[in-house]
């Protein structure tokens, strides 16, 4: 499998060391600055030999050379500052995400783009608008990384190893995000027998704010283990084929009551991009804020044509 991974920065960078370092991908690397992705793809290789893996990764500034991948991440962008919501990137991040689009889909007409670019959701509806691809193909990448984020939070809270905890979160990337308190266990336990209503929230709203918390500690720039580790996962399972079912921004069809606009659900991620989208059984409360999440993407969507 060939992976583009356009914008060089944080997150792009470490996505493509991960997808190399764990045998996942070939990756190519592509930024605007030139020799970044050229020297951060020599540095990738030669930690090789000592990491041992086959050093399967080029940096270059021209898009000749991503032709023919299979998947596309694109990174490129501006982060959040100290104060700045994910929303105040959208007028900046529009054109780059426009430009990079453009370029990619003539090289790469049969790949699945996975859109990490923020505000998350309004990204991946312009890239879908751009490239012209099957909604199927366009996805974005929140979803996995908010859930993470939440098993992350719910494991310190309770003192256990967070692989034993499942959490999931649906809705937008910000502010809308929905968590799923009866889908979450630990330890196979329902978390809502573990924890009371009011630790549930303070963890909710930890999660939801986790992006900035990390932005005002970092001073400058945004999170980029977590998120990149994130793509890694989503593009795994596309490159097995496996089916497995995770939280991304995907295009709805009437699912959840839901049609013609992008928000997170749970998908069935194959090599042809989005297999599925799971109907969980979501009660009114969760429903209503699912369907209010993707009315407030539809209004942002709505306002990128005025741009
Ligand atoms: P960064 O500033 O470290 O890297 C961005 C890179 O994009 C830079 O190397 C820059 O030169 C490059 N770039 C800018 N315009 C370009 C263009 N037209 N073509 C190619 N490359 C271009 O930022 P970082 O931390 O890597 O974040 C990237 C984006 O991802 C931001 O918008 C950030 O908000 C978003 N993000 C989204 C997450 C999510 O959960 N969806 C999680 C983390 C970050
Ligand atoms: C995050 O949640 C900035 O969206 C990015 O860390």
């Amino acid at each position: 499998m060939r992976v583009t991974v356009v914008g060089s920065g944080f997150v792009g960078q470490m996505t493509g060391m991960r997808l190399v370092q764990r045998g996942i991908a070939e990756v190519v690397l592509i930024d605007i600055v030139e020799g970044l992705p050229q020297g951060l793809a020599l540095d990738i290789k030669q930690s090789a030999p000592i990491e041992g893996f086959e050093p399967l990764v080029t940096g270059t500034n021209d898009y000749a050379d991503t032709a023919g991948s299979d998947v596309v991440v694109i990174t490129a962008g501006f982060p959040r500052q100290p104060g700045m919501s994910r929303m105040d990137l959208l007028g900046k991040n529009a054109g780059i995400v426009r430009s990079v689009v453009e370029q990619i889909v003539p090289g790469s007409p049969d790949a699945i783009i996975i859109v990490v670019t923020n505000p998350l959701d309004e990204m991946t509806f312009l890239a879908s608008e751009v490239s012209g691809f099957p909604r199927e193909r366009v996805i974005g990448m929140a979803g996995v990384l908010d859930s993470a984020r939440l098993r992350f939070f719910i494991a310190e809270e309770l003192g256990v190893s967070p692989s034993v905890v499942e959490a999931m979160t649906l809705g937008s990337h910000g502010e809308a995000m929905v968590p799923l308190p009866r889908h979450a266990s630990v330890d196979g336990r329902p978390l809502t027998e573990l924890v009371d209503e009011a630790t549930l929230e303070r963890l909710y709203a930890r999660t939801r704010d986790a992006g900035a918390e990390i932005v005002a500690l970092l001073k400058k720039g945004s999170a980029y283990y977590a998120p990149s580790a994130s793509v890694a996962r989503m593009v795994q399972a596309i490159a097995s084929d496996s089916g497995e079912l995770l939280p991304a921004c995907a295009w709805c069809t009437g699912q959840y009551g839901i049609d013609g606009v992008y928000v997170g659900v749970p998908v069935r991620l194959s090599r042809g991009g989005v297999k599925e989208i799971v109907e969980l059984d979501l009660n009114d409360d969760e429903l209503r804020a699912l369907r209010i999440a993707a009315e407030g993407i539809r209004a942002k969507c709505a306002d990128l044509a005025k741009l």
